[in-house]
C-alpha cells in the first residue's frame, strides 16, 4: 500500500458556477453522457484514464481511482487515478488486507462509505481525504475491480453522489464483461487460426519458426507502408490482420502428398504442377469456411494470400496470372516474405542461402516476381530483416 502521507489532493474546481438547480441538472446531464460514452467505450490501457477523469468531472469530486483484481496474485492493481498526486501504477492491495477500504469493499461486494475521515484507522489512499466512497465493480462473474472516489470535504457524498457513482459502476461492470467476452473470442479466433497454420505445415519440414518469422516480416513491411504513406489501405487494422493472416499462406499444403512436399531433391515438372495447386486449395478451404460462416477479415485476407502469393508482378505466376496491382496487396507484400525466407532457410530441397545473395536475388527479381515499390521498401533495412530472423529461429 502507498503511505498515504505522501499523497496529495488536487480539489476538483466546478466549472460553471450557477444556481444549485442548474448545477444539478448540468450534473445529471454530464452522468448521462458519461454513462453513455461507457456503454460504447472499448476498453484498453487508456480507457481507465477516461474512466477516472470521467468519474470526477460528472461526479465533482476531488479524487478518483480504479483498481482491477489480478486473480494471480489476488491483489487489486491500480490502473488510473485523477486528482491524487503521488498515486501511480504500479500499486497494489492484497484482497485479504484488513486495514484497507478497498480491499473490504472488494471482498464484501458492498459499498464502503465513509463520510467523516477525520476519526478512523482505515487505510485511505491519502491522508487528506475528508469523505471517501469505495465500490466494488461486479459483474455476473462476481467482483473485478473496485472504484475509489474521495472528496476533501468531509459528509460530501450525499444520496444523490452515491447513487450516481453506483450507476457509473455498474454500468462500468457490464461494459469491463462486455469487453472481457469480446478478448475472449478474438483470442479462441487467434487460436483456431494459428492452429489450421499450423497444422498446414506438420508435414513440411520447416515448422513454426517459418509462420513467425512470416508474419513478423509482413507485418513489419506493412508497417513500414504505413509509416511511408501512399498506402490508403494500410491502417492498423489492416496491419493486425495481415500479421495473423499471413500464418494462412501455405494451408493448401494439406492437400500435397507427402512424396511430392518431402521430396528431397528436384520436382519433376509434373509434381511442380500439383505442388502449384496448394494456392487454389487454401482458398477454396478458407473461402469454404467465409460461405459457411460468413466473412470475417482475417479469413478472408487469409483466402486471399493464400491464392494470390504466388503471382508474379509481371503476371507469370500461378495459379491465375494476375498482373501488378490486380495482386491484392496483403498477397504481394507476403509474396515477399515468403521467399525471403524460404532463401533463408534450409529446406528438404535447398540449402539456406547467405544474406548477401538472398538480398540480391531479390533484388533482381524486382518488377519481374515482386512489386518493385515493396522491394525497395524492404530492402531499405536488411539488418531488421536479420533482427526478425534471429527473433524466431528453427
Ligand atoms: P517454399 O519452399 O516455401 O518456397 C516458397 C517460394 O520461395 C517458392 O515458390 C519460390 O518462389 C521461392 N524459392 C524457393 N527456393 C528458391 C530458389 O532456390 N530460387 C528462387 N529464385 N526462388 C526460390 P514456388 O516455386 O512456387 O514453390 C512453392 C513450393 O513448392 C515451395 O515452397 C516448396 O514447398 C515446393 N517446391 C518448389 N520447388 C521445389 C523443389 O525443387 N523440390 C521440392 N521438394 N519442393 C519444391
Ligand atoms: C500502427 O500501429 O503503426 C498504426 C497506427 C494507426 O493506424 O494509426
Ligand atoms: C522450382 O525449383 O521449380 C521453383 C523454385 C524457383 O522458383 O526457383
Ligand atoms: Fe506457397
Amino acid at each position: 500500500m502507498a503511505s498515504t502521507s505522501t499523497v496529495s489532493i488536487t480539489p476538483f474546481q466546478e466549472p460553471s458556477a450557477g444556481s444549485v438547480s442548474d448545477q444539478y441538472v448540468d450534473r445529471m446531464k454530464a452522468v448521462q453522457a458519461f454513462n453513455a460514452r461507457l456503454v460504447f467505450m472499448t476498453f484498453d490501457e487508456s480507457s481507465y484514464d477516461e474512466i477516472v477523469q470521467g468519474v470526477r468531472r460528472v461526479i465533482g469530486c476531488d479524487s478518483c481511482a480504479l483498481f482491477l483484481y489480478d486473480k494471480s496474485h489476488r491483489t487489486l492493481v491500480l490502473k488510473s487515478a485523477a486528482g491524487y498526486e503521488g498515486l501511480q501504477a504500479p500499486l497494489s492491495i492484497p484482497v485479504d488486507s484488513v486495514e484497507s477500504l478497498h480491499a473490504q469493499a472488494f471482498r464484501e461486494e458492498y459499498l464502503v462509505h465513509m463520510n467523516d475521515l477525520t476519526t478512523t484507522r482505515m487505510l485511505t489512499l491519502s491522508s487528506e481525504l475528508g469523505s471517501n466512497l469505495v465500490l466494488p465493480v461486479i459483474s455476473d462473474k462476481g467482483p473485478f475491480g473496485v472504484l475509489d472516489v474521495g472528496s476533501l470535504t468531509p459528509s460530501y457524498f450525499g444520496d444523490v453522489e452515491v447513487g450516481m457513482c453506483s450507476m457509473l459502476v455498474d454500468q462500468m461492470a457490464y461494459s469491463l464483461e462486455n469487453m472481457r467476452l469480446v478478448r475472449e473470442l478474438s483470442d479462441s479466433r487467434d487460436a483456431v487460426i494459428r492452429g489450421m497454420a499450423l497444422l498446414s505445415e506438420i508435414r513440411d519440414s520447416h515448422i513454426g519458426g517459418h509462420l513467425n518469422r512470416i508474419c513478423a516480416m509482413s507485418e513489419y513491411l506493412a508497417r513500414r507502408l504505413h509509416e511511408i504513406g501512399g498506402y490508403p489501405e494500410v491502417d492498423r487494422h489492416f496491419i493486425q490482420t495481415l500479421s495473423r493472416s499471413a500464418a494462412l499462406h501455405d494451408v493448401g499444403k494439406v492437400g500435397i502428398p507427402d512424396s511430392i512436399l518431402q521430396k528431397p531433391d528436384k520436382l519433376t515438372p509434373a509434381e511442380y504442377e500439383i505442388m502449384k495447386s496448394h494456392a487454389m486449395i487454401g482458398g477454396n478451404l478458407l473461402n469454404g469456411l467465409i460461405d459457411e460462416f460468413g466473412e470475417f477479415d482475417m479469413i478472408a485476407m487469409g483466402a486471399e494470400v493464400a491464392i494470390c502469393h504466388h503471382e508474379w508482378w509481371d503476371g507469370s505466376g500461378y495459379p491465375k496470372g494476375l498482373k501488378g496491382r490486380e495482386i491484392p496487396l496483403s498477397a504481394r507484400i507476403l509474396a515477399l516474405c515468403d521467399v525471403y525466407d524460404a532463401l533463408a532457410s534450409l529446406r528438404v530441397y535447398k540449402e539456406a542461402w547467405d544474406h548477401r545473395r538472398i538480398l540480391e536475388t531479390i533484388r533482381g527479381l524486382s518488377g519481374t516476381q515482386f512489386d518493385p515499390d515493396l522491394v525497395e521498401i524492404f530492402l531499405q533495412n536488411p539488418p531488421e530483416l536479420e533482427r526478425i530472423r534471429a527473433r524466431y529461429p528453427g
